[in-house]
């Protein structure tokens, strides 16, 4: 058991600890929106997908009598004008049975026992009399809800109607059942289920929601990550399509639908129900600074290469400008407008824009200046985001000057923060917890906007979520608030993971039909963002750092607010390591101090059958006039905090 005597010196006035320091990184990879977050059950819901029977099925079995085709049929119709939703359905029913369609949700669909279900479906009546039964099914294709028939007719007309689910199912469908003889056009084919967070109609998993707000998140950086720059230009991110009505938001296919060949998904696409005003919702739910990053006129550097030239940028940088009036216009500006109509009088108040987000080389400066350039001249106090590409220095096993050219090349602008990704070892991870004690003081700040321990490497799709990347993860925070001054904000990335449709990981959070699973990563940024403090002061021992000797990581932060000191200590060895924190500036705290800790072995990893494996438990420390004595477990995160 090894000891130490640590000092924290609270009349350091600090380093100001920014309210953004911690925060997540939404993209839509795993089927993190559609599939995810977004609550729409039924895939593929207007006939949008490349094959327009994606998703659906003619469940009907020919009978003793009756041939398939004779009960009626379906026809996908696609309108040759140049619309966002051009497809739709046309069923035929000949009245010799009900004519069924089924929907198998993305990947099934969850429903559970005596939860209600809105339905919603757009039909146009051509001829005859045919009614509409919506039916849930449960992974049997036993029918436990049944809408009341819906009775169409004349011209396109939404029809809603609810029902409820009898049974608990992780892997149920959905069905349509036209009875009657005659035939019809529907489009729009949806349904949430009713307890959506805040009962939002187009809403998100309440579940999923509720275990983003549990991060205390300081912004939300969306929509991607890769998304934003497509494998082609043409799937770029656009947010412009994914605002205003729901069935005028143009479906296009998702960058991951076949990006990891070994999980292919080709199923993947983007439906953008949950759109850009829909972030910015979330945001403001969340209580987080919503921070958007908008493609700078390049598609993804690993896929297509491909470049806007620089004469036909405008339209891109545009985009920008309008992204920002549509967040903090006016009702009388024009993009200000549509987000009144929308439904929101008050402004967002977007403060961060990213400019790309994993771009490098002279092409991408050429393009970002421009967009500093215009974003700067009309919002003075937009704080512009520029990357320095996909890696965290030029040493990295793919050898491209990115990294140090990124820097470089910033100098000449006037960039608020740099975005550093690295996606690497936990040993890298300790080595590194001073990386940013060197960093200029006197320039941007760092944006790390995406970061995570991988325990196999980086891209392995056998990465799991295990202790010893969670550990590292939390000795390598206490870098972020040693410098403070430096790293403005920080989040791990990917944030979620549809468990049966994945590309990546790991992941924040893990979600099946009906359940959600936090992983060990998740409890170490929960713990250090539910105690972030305001100030940065100096914890040391023997006079340094704290910076992994004896296997020791540190940090302090003062929360003038509450009047609290509050303490991050990692302790990476295998053995208990007891320690006496002694504090200069201060008599005595409170009696008492709360310690949350979380502590496990290196391979522990949190999982479906065993989610409560390692999480974090709170107890109380007795205090020692302005001592703390402490008893670190092995392999463990702890953070204390105490009245002074
Ligand atoms: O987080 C997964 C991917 O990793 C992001 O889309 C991309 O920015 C990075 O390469």
């Amino acid at each position: 058991m090894a000891q130490q005597t640590m000092i924290v010196d609270v009349n350091n006035q600090g380093k100001v600890v920014e309210p953004t320091l911690y925060g997540i990184f939404f993209e839509d990879i795993n089927f993190a929106a559609d599939g995810g977050l977004y609550a729409e059950l039924i895939k593929n819901r207007s006939f949008e997908f490349y094959e327009p029977m994606m998703g659906w099925s003619e469940p009907q079995e020919p009978s003793a009598y009756l041939s398939r085709p004779e009960y009626g049929s379906f026809k996908p119709i696609t309108k040759m004008e140049d619309v966002p939703n051009r497809r739709y359905a046309q069923i035929t029913v000949t009245g010799k049975d009900s004519y069924l369609l089924d929907n198998e949700g993305f990947r099934g669909i969850g429903y559970k026992k005596d939860l209600g279900y809105n339905f919603s479906v757009k039909v146009a009546s051509l001829k005859g009399n045919v009614t509409i039964t919506a039916q849930l099914l449960d992974s049997t294709k036993q029918v436990i809800g049944e809408s009341e028939p819906i009775a169409a007719s004349g011209d396109w007309k939404y029809y809603t109607v609810s029902l409820v689910s009898s049974k608990t199912d992780m892997k149920g469908s959905f069905r349509l059942k036209f009875t009657g003889e005659g035939q019809l056009d529907i489009d729009m084919v949806s349904m949430f289920p009713s307890d959506t967070w805040k009962g939002r109609k187009n809403g998100l998993r309440k579940d999923l929601v509720q275990a983003l707000k549990g991060l205390h998140p300081g912004f939300i950086r969306f929509p991607g990550g890769c998304v934003v720059e497509g494998h082609t230009l043409d799937e770029r991110y656009q947010w412009k399509n994914t605002i205003g009505p729901v069935e005028d938001r143009k479906t296009v296919i998702n960058r991951w639908n076949d990006e990891r060949k070994e999980r292919p998904a080709y199923d993947y696409f983007q439906t953008y129900g949950l759109g850009f005003y829909e972030y910015f919702e979330l945001a403001e739910d969340l209580g987080a600074e919503p921070l958007p990053i908008v493609n700078c006129g390049m598609s993804c550097q690993f896929n297509a290469k491909e470049l806007v030239p620089m004469d036909e940028l405008q339209p891109f940088v545009q985009d920008a400008l309008d992204l920002i009036e549509f967040a903090n216009g006016s009702a009388d500006s024009e993009w200000g407008k549509k987000r009144v109509e929308m439904g929101h009088p008050e402004p967002f108040h977007m403060k961060f824009i990213g400019i790309g987000n994993e771009q490098w080389g002279p092409q991408y400066f050429e393009r970002y200046k421009e967009f500093e350039k215009q974003i700067k001249e009309k919002y003075p106090d937009m704080k512009v985001i520029s990357t320095s590409g996909p890696l965290a220095s030029d040493d990295a096993p793919i050898k491209i000057d990115m990294f140090d050219y990124a820097h470089l090349r910033l100098k000449e602008f006037n960039a608020d923060l740099v975005d550093e990704h690295y996606y690497t070892t936990p040993d890298w991870l300790l080595k590194n917890v001073t990386r940013y004690d060197s960093y200029d003081r006197n320039s941007y700040k760092i944006f790390v906007g995406e970061y995570a321990g991988q325990s196999e490497g980086m891209t392995s799709l056998n990465n799991v979520n295990n202790w010893q990347c969670a550990l590292a993860e939390g000795a390598y925070m206490t870098g972020f608030e040693r410098n403070a001054d430096v790293v403005s904000m920080a989040c791990y990335a990917p944030l979620l993971k549809n468990v049966d449709a994945w590309q990546w990981v790991p992941d924040l959070i893990y979600f099946n039909n009906l359940n959600v699973l936090k992983s060990t990563s998740y409890y170490v940024q929960k713990m250090y963002s539910s105690n972030v403090g305001n100030r940065d002061i100096p914890i040391r021992a023997e006079g340094k750092d704290l910076t992994g000797q004896n296997g020791i990581y540190a940090s302090a932060t003062v929360d003038d607010k509450t009047n609290e000191l509050i303490l991050k200590v990692v302790n990476v060895n295998d053995s208990e390591f007891t320690t006496n924190i002694t504090a200069k500036g201060v008599k005595k705290f409170k009696s008492k101090a709360t310690l949350t800790e979380m502590s496990g072995n290196p391979k522990d990893v949190d999982t479906w059958n065993d989610s409560q494996k390692i999480v974090p438990a709170d107890s109380e420390i007795k205090v020692k006039g302005n001592m703390i004595p402490l008893s670190l477990k092995p392999y463990s995160v702890n953070v204390i905090r105490v009245k002074m």
